[in-house]
């Protein structure tokens, strides 16, 4: 078996539109069972035609054997750990549910609060307050409070850029870069409560702005440096930023990103934004616009490093951070100032397992969740050491990150299974041609990880000797939900084993109900958690309709899951139109729209498809306007027309042109259909409510 079969087979389970564990349409009800092994042992369904067959149905499962191994964790390494037992974990586990005022009280008493709260949790569903009563600082948080002890002089960030500058800044040196900025933004008319967008390369300076921003109370919105002007604009448009913060451009595969450029595009006519704040990074050509712009560095000679953190209710928003929905629209996830914090800390401290000593790595982006939650707030809540690279994994070969390791020491790799799977294809040569020695723990994010890879990781990467810690959330979650402790769950290949510590984790059908060991179903979390989402931003409608109004009082992850007779999660991808590209979320809406957007096209319809290395590829389909040639340099220009609208990781695979589109007789799209043909399938759902058949064939024909 290979990667990507396994890819294949987890695909297969997510039909788009139609799909769920149980339920594919209103008449015809799936529902299938696992065995422990991850082998399809049943599938069955009720419905109206005998005829009707699901894929899952169809498809040949290969043996999973691999499925079978258990990894516990080496007795040396439990000794260590903060949690060394599974017996203790689940102690512990027990407690943070049935009694969660006692365990989120300890945990958060690790941290510093200038008024201690007096509610842990106001409940009013699906509206959370945690922390009620209490005033903190995140940013009092990651710095002031290191520098009273040993930590003073540590390195908080050790930073390489791709073209190999290094810096290293320690927490002392970082808490007054850091309130220099506060002054800085101060000083540009930015106060408590604005919104600030940061579209930065990852340099430090793209954690000393969102420090600086959390300092003073101001609610960044950091975007993705990939992403296009069209993004920018958008986002600016809907949290009505008044400031932006970028560089003048950003290091990628040996090329310079001009984010000032987008900028400047992403804020033609009419906007909110006021100031905009350059950092010099790449030295390239930019344009400063007299009474908006200003530079980084010229604005710092005028303030001094004396900026107290300010006193900020536990509520308060810290960040809004837009993610991809089943609509066109990103959707703004806002994330608050004190549960924010204790989740983070508390998942950071328990499942990467911090020592005083380590370099933690987190190959994430500051652009996404990962890079906002494990690679700034959280270690640095913690007192860590955390390494940031700013380039690509591959530049200037394929031994970049391997050469990162080994020279800084290393400890801790947390990194997605896209990366993973790349670094397979590349070879290992590049892997053994370093000393990884230093590795201690592997962590993985953003995608479930096939066993194969997971192995790779493990004995390649890992020596043999690392645990893995296979990582589930979402940056509505925040935080950690799903994963192994080291020291205290034994590991299998491809399952994000157990829910964290006050995460109430459950697999539910589509009435509701819990379903049982190796069943399919829906993904939800029953109780809430202090990380999680406070609603979409600007959109209390969109937040309850879309997390919480299916199953009453229990969030919906969007994820399909089973539950191994241990209890262990193995998630299969996500259940709604949403595609998972190299570990991030895209929603095939939002590149139907950009498609529909451009002059020659009539429709589009966008599906994803197995890819090898990117988890899933994006492929379109396109109905063309009348009198407009399909032609090849057709393809091209509506890819680049996607990456220019939204951004480069959006561009579609493949674009292929139909005579017209599956739809139903109510004129929906008929994804499902769309997808098997994009995966090379024939075509066996239930073609049924399909309205022209001609089309069907036509569409399997051109392939
Ligand atoms: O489908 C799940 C997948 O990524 C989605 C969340 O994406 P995003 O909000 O962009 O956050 C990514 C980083 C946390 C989830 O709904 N996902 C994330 N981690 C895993 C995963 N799928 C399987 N296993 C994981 N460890």
């Amino acid at each position: 078996m290979r990667g990507s079969d396994r890819i294949g087979f987890l695909d297969t389970m997510d039909t788009g539109n139609n799909f769920c564990c149980g339920i594919v349409r209103p008449l015809t009800t799936y529902s299938w069972q696992f065995q422990d092994s991850g082998e399809l042992l049943a599938c069955s369904r009720t419905g109206p035609s005998r005829k009707l067959r699901h894929p899952l149905m169809e498809k040949n499962i290969e043996s999973h054997l691999i499925e079978k191994r258990v990894f516990k964790p080496a007795p040396g390494f439990a000794k260590r750990a903060r949690i060394g037992s599974l017996n203790e974990y689940r102690r512990m586990h027990r407690e943070s549910l049935e009694k969660p005022d006692k365990f989120w009280s300890r945990e958060a008493g690790e941290l510093v609060w200038q008024t201690p709260w007096k509610t842990v949790l106001e409940w009013k569903a699906p509206f959370a307050k945690w922390f009620v009563g209490g005033k903190l600082n995140v940013s009092e948080n990651c710095l002031d409070r290191h520098l009273t002890g040993p930590n003073r002089n540590k390195a908080a960030i050790l930073w390489e850029g791709e073209p190999g500058d290094k810096r290293t800044l320690t927490y002392q040196q970082l808490h007054r870069d850091v309130c220099r900025f506060a002054n800085v933004l101060k000083r540009n008319g930015i106060r408590k409560g604005d919104r600030v967008i940061i579209y930065m390369p990852t340099i430090p300076e793209a954690a000393i702005a969102m420090l600086g921003c959390a300092r003073i109370g101001a609610v960044h919105s950091v975007i993705f440096g990939g992403f296009s002007a069209d993004s920018i604009r958008d986002r600016v448009a809907d949290c009505g930023a008044v400031a932006v913060i970028t560089a003048d451009g950003g290091y990628r595969r040996g090329t310079i990103v001009p984010l000032k450029k987008n900028v400047d595009d992403a804020l033609t006519g009419e906007t909110s934004v006021k100031r905009v704040i350059v950092f010099r990074r790449a030295g390239n050509d930019v344009h400063i616009e007299e009474g908006r712009d200003v530079w980084w560095h010229r604005e710092l000679e005028y303030v001094d490093a004396n900026c107290p953190p300010a006193q900020l209710e536990s509520e308060h928003p810290l960040f809004i951070l837009y993610t991809s929905g089943s609509t066109g629209k990103p959707k703004g996830i806002l994330h608050t100032t004190g549960g924010y914090l204790v989740g983070i800390y508390s998942t950071t401290k328990y499942v990467f397992d911090l020592r005083d000593d380590d370099v933690y790595w987190c190959t994430a982006d500051v652009g996404w969740v990962t890079g906002h939650s494990y690679l700034v707030y959280g270690p640095l809540a913690n007192g860590a050491t955390t390494l940031m690279y700013e380039g690509a994994p591959n530049w200037p070969e394929p031994d970049r990150f391997w050469r990162i390791i080994e020279e800084y020491s290393v400890n801790i790799l947390y990194t997605a299974p896209t990366a993973i799977r790349a670094f397979i294809r590349w070879g290992d040569e590049w892997v053994k041609k370093h000393n990884l020695s230093s590795l201690r723990l592997l962590g993985s994010v953003g995608e479930p990880i096939n066993p194969e890879a997971w192995m790779w990781y493990h004995e390649k990467i890992g020596g043999g000797r690392c645990p893995i810690v296979d990582t589930w959330w979402q940056t509505e979650t925040g935080a950690i939900m799903i994963s192994p402790l080291p020291g205290a769950v034994p590991a299998k290949p491809g399952s994000a084993t157990l829910p964290f510590f006050g995460v109430d984790a459950a697999i539910v059908d589509e009435a509701g109900q819990e379903v049982g060991p190796n069943i399919g179903g829906k993904l939800i979390v029953r109780q809430p958690w202090p990380s999680m989402l406070r609603t979409i931003y600007g959109d209390k409608e969109r937040y309850k309709k879309t997390y919480w109004s299916e199953f009453k009082g229990s969030y919906l992850t969007g994820d399909g899951a089973r539950r191994d007779k241990d209890g262990y999660f193995w998630i299969v991808g996500r259940i709604d139109d949403v595609l998972n590209v190299a570990g991030h979320r895209l929603g095939t809406s939002e590149i139907e729209s950009s498609l529909v957007s451009h002059p020659k096209v009539a429709e589009a319809a966008v599906v994803g498809r197995p890819d090898e290395l990117k988890g899933q590829g994006v492929i379109a389909f396109v109905t063309v306007k009348s009198g407009v040639e399909a032609t090849r340099a057709l393809k091209d220009e509506l890819r680049n027309h996607v990456g220019k609208h939204i951004g480069a990781i959006a561009k579609p695979d493949e674009v292929r042109f139909a005579e017209a589109l599956p739809k139903t007789r109510s004129g929906k799209i008929m994804r499902r259909l769309l997808k098997e043909i994009a995966s090379g399938n024939t075509v066996t759902g239930d073609t049924s409510t399909l309205e022209d058949f001609n089309v069907l064939a036509k569409l399997s024909a051109d392939e």
